[in-house]
């Protein structure tokens, strides 16, 4: 009997994991304390009345024979591929077919999942600071080779998207496979133009390599050139796949909906990944709950619009208070424009770490240290907008007073 010995590589816990039991730890040693989490990017905002009312109406057809559902389609029913198709890609100018999207449980588990259709032997690159899931699922599945004494994996290509780069990532220098690209990004909030990602997508498909595009914070973008989807980009649907969530967007972290898209005209040695990942999903999973997609449907109502458009707005008020109150202190920030995220420098020169300790004990204020998303992240900090305006703005009063 063997187990997967690659889960042996990973030796700290998932990042949020592990900052959830230091802040449960302090919590425990200091029960009155009254501690602002500004730390894992999960909402706080209600659920739109829209999504709740299609959640009621479609619990109420369970309960009735005629009307009730058994397994749903394991790729998603048709009335949501067809409401995502229309709204999020026809109305800003990209044809996809239904099929070419795939409707699941979160963009977390389709980020990791997906590497089941690829090769373990293929060069995996990653901007770094990054998401921690696209790495761990990759050492997990056998292609990281060994950790490094600089914090590196060696068989993966780290492009370091610090200040210096603008927060963007160089094109690599040797041809590599799978290419995990966020935008707008987690962790540091910034983001990429039209003809910034063009260059990425000719890259791919001179070089043959499959780019994995999160947009899971698409929602929050507000500037005219930053691109929505990647599929915006000519040339896209033969190198892409992207994944796309209602969590940030509309309030799913609890309730769990997302969505990949595949096009047909993506292919490796004439095979159609699209093929692939519907056989994957087909095999492994068993589609994401009737009430839940038509709770997702209504998203793409008037009213749904709407409301989302309301929630959205809310956060992007937290965002701002969050960054202009750090600028004013004179902190380096970054983000926050066209995300929820607020990235800051670490003052003095301090370890994330050490910032992140400093603020739960002084000023009972969680963050995420930039170091936990990767090497480059060091010397940074992550806040997020999604608390509620009051903590928000206490939290940053707070900070005023180190
Ligand atoms: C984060 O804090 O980075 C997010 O909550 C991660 C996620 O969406 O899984």
């Amino acid at each position: 009997m063997k187990i997967n010995e690659n889960f042996l590589k990973i030796q700290n816990n998932y990042l949020f994991s592990d900052i959830a039991k230091k802040v449960k730890a302090y919590q425990t040693e200091n029960p009155d304390a009254d501690i602002i989490r500004l730390g894992i990017g999960d909402v706080t905002r209600p659920l739109p009345e829209a999504v709740i009312s299609a959640m009621k109406k479609a619990v109420e057809e369970m309960a009735h024979e005629d009307t009730f559902r058994g397994y749903p389609p394991e790729w998603g029913y048709d009335f949501l591929k067809s409401a995502i198709n229309k709204n999020d890609f026809l109305a800003r100018g990209v044809k996809l077919q239904d099929d070419e999207i795939f409707v699941s449980d979160g963009a977390k588990s389709d980020c990791g999942n997906i590497g089941d259709i690829f090769g373990v032997d293929n060069i995996v690159a990653v901007c770094d600071p990054l998401y921690p899931v696209y790495i761990d699922t990759n050492v997990m599945a056998g292609r990281s080779g060994e950790l490094l004494a600089n914090g590196q994996w060696s068989n993966f290509y780290y492009m370091p998207c610090t200040k210096e780069t603008n927060f963007l990532p160089a094109l690599p220098e040797k041809k590599v496979d799978i290419i995990y690209l966020c935008f707008p990004n987690n962790p540091t909030g910034m983001t990429i133009t039209k003809d910034e990602l063009k260059k990425w997508v000719d890259y791919a498909n001179e070089n043959g390599s499959v780019i994995l595009y999160d947009a899971a914070y698409e929602a929050f973008i507000t500037e005219e050139n930053v691109p929505h989807s990647i599929f915006e980009i000519e040339g896209a649907k033969t190198c892409a796949i992207e994944f796309r969530s209602f969590s940030k967007t509309a309030g799913f972290t609890g309730t769990r909906c997302a969505y990949t898209v595949i096009p047909h005209e993506l292919k490796v040695n004439g095979v159609e990944l699209n093929a692939l990942w519907a056989r994957r999903q087909a095999t492994k999973f068993n589609g994401v709950s009737y009430i839940t997609q038509r709770g997702a449907e209504a998203i793409y109502t008037e009213e749904g619009k709407k409301q989302v458009r309301e929630t959205i707005g809310y956060y992007q008020k937290n965002a701002k208070v969050i960054y202009s109150g750090l600028k004013d202190m004179g902190y380096e920030v970054f983000g926050a424009v066209n995300s929820p995220y607020i990235w800051l420098k670490t003052p003095d020169n301090m370890k994330s770490w050490e910032f992140f300790d400093m603020l739960l004990h002084k000023v009972q204020v969680v963050g995420t240290p930039g170091s936990g998303f990767g090497p480059s992240g060091e010397g940074y900090f992550r806040l997020t907008a999604f608390g509620s305006a009051d903590r928000t703005k206490e939290a940053v009063e707070r900070i005023k007073s180190l």
